[in-house]
């Protein structure tokens, strides 16, 4: 991510200004910088750039336009575009201040991401040095969290299938004292997990259950579930070449839930972290899945496979009804789950779904504060009839495809036990534009939220 603690030689300042306070701040430069903000028609706009020169004819400043309450983003926009170098952060107008400084910390982080495994040549990167006051270990956690998910997300489906998920979560679990367990192919069988092997059954990379635990027994028990589909095609029911082409991002759930796993176990959260991940690629073969197969899911609800395409909500009944079992104070699952959702709410905002109000306020209010917003929709009981099957207990084809977000959820809604707190989260996970600070590719998205929830809800006060 770029950041130092000592430079070595001058760094550069970069100064953010809004158009208001860019009238003081003129006041206070001598004529020489005065005229010359004047000559190139500086205003301050957002994300307009000033290279100031010094008496030596060197570079001796940068000046940049930032909007209001636009931190994260507006500081995300300078590394991809300074010229190469150290800078560090001379807020002379005082604009970042507590948690400002923070998301401007941030966001230069989220700029400064460059995904160059598969390229020959390495890409600049240029550096800051940590703006005195800001809280280094809490961003670089943040930080090293969403960079392991987009990093997770970019892999290639080729070289990230179940085994390689299970061999990063193995890593993670190592690196902090936790344990990490996979139950693998026909072993899903006889320990009890069904849909999750009839789904991955049709690839020749074995599907897997990926189980991983930290912390104290005796501390509040918080359960993560991602959806860990490393490709899918569709299955029989086979995705056309543009709805298939992202769909490497379809483990992407998996990827929120390991680096959410990360920050928590990083920073010590005073919880006893479970980690479930349901691993399998969703492929055309032999033992693929058919339309009218019938399966009976882990707390022996059965489903009627109406379509070979809606497979994530088939993986995770499993590992759903695997978490209620131990009656955890939280359960968040995190999945690429519908087209539906991103009909509903475009591509930047996953879906909330939940049963609990107070996980639900605390969840948008942090949302708010971090820019890193999630939007609430309802698990509305009334649709639950468009689950219903002929011939099993339920279907996993919705009998229409309107609310398609909403019928995904109350599906998962039966795996769980009613009593727990829930919390879905039907996501992107990618950015299908360059951005400042959101680069074409994998995205977290809600991580940032999730995580101060979790800070503020499980720290004893
Ligand atoms: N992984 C997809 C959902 C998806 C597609 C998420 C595009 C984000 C972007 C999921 O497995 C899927 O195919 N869902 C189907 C369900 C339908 C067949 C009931 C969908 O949403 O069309
Ligand atoms: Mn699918
Ligand atoms: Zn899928």
């Amino acid at each position: 991510m770029h950041f130092i603690n000592t430079p070595q030689g001058n760094p550069t300042p970069i100064t953010p200004v809004t158009k208001s306070a860019l009238k003081s701040f003129i006041a206070s430069k001598d004529h020489k910088v005065q005229s010359w903000l004047k000559s190139i028609d500086f205003s301050a706009k957002a994300g307009q750039l000033a290279m100031i020169p010094g008496d030596d004819g060197k570079l001796s400043r940068i000046l940049f336009g930032i909007a209001p309450h636009e931190y994260i983003w507006g500081m995300a926009e300078l590394p991809k575009t300074l010229p190469a170098g150290t800078y560090f952060l001379d807020d002379i107008a005082g604009l970042l201040q507590g948690k400002n400084l923070d998301l401007a910390t941030i966001g230069w982080g989220l700029g400064n991401y460059i995904f160059d495994q598969y390229k020959t040549h390495n890409c600049q990167h240029i550096e800051l040095v940590f703006p005195p006051g800001v809280n280094k270990l809490a961003i670089e956690n943040i930080l090293d969290a969403i960079y392991l998910v987009r990093d997770l997300i970019n892999t290639p489906a080729k070289d990230l299938g179940p085994e390689e998920l299970a061999g990063n979560a193995a890593d993670l679990a190592k690196n902090f004292n936790g344990d990490c367990s996979t139950i693998v192919g026909e072993e899903l069988l006889s320990q009890g997990f069904p849909a999750i092997y009839a789904v991955g059954a049709s690839s020749h990379r074995d599907p897997l259950l990926i189980d991983l635990t930290w912390g104290d027994i005796d501390a509040p028990k918080l359960t993560l579930i991602g959806k860990g589909v490393c490709f899918d095609t569709g299955g029989l029911n086979l995705k056309t070449a543009h709805n298939m082409k992202l769909m490497k991002k379809d483990m992407g759930g998996a990827a929120h839930a390991l680096g959410l796993s990360m920050a928590i176990m990083k920073s010590n959260l005073p919880v006893r972290l479970r980690t479930l991940i349901p691993a399998v690629d969703n492929a055309v073969g032999p033992r693929s899945l058919k339309p009218l197969d019938v399966i009976k899911a882990r707390n022996g609800i059965t489903i009627e496979i109406g379509h070979t395409d809606a497979e994530g909500r088939v993986i995770l009944a499993d590992a759903l009804a695997l978490a209620s079992e131990e009656d955890p104070d939280l359960i968040c699952d995190f999945a690429t789950l519908t087209g539906a959702a991103r009909i509903a709410l475009g591509t930047d905002i996953p879906a909330l779904f939940t049963n609990s109000e107070e996980w639900a306020k605390l969840l948008l209010d942090e949302g708010e504060a971090a820019s890193d917003r999630l939007w609430r929709l309802p698990l509305w009981h009334g649709y639950n009839e468009l689950l219903m099957s002929p011939n099993a207990d339920i279907t996993n084809e919705p009998k229409s495809p309107y609310g398609g977000a909403i019928t995904a959820s109350l599906f998962l809604e039966r795996f769980i036990k009613k009593q727990i707190p829930w919390c879905h989260v039907d996501l992107m996970g990618w950015n299908s534009t360059q951005r400042p600070g959101r680069p074409e590719g994998g995205e977290a998205m809600g991580l940032r939220t999730f995580f101060n929830a979790f800070e503020n809800y499980f720290t004893p006060k």
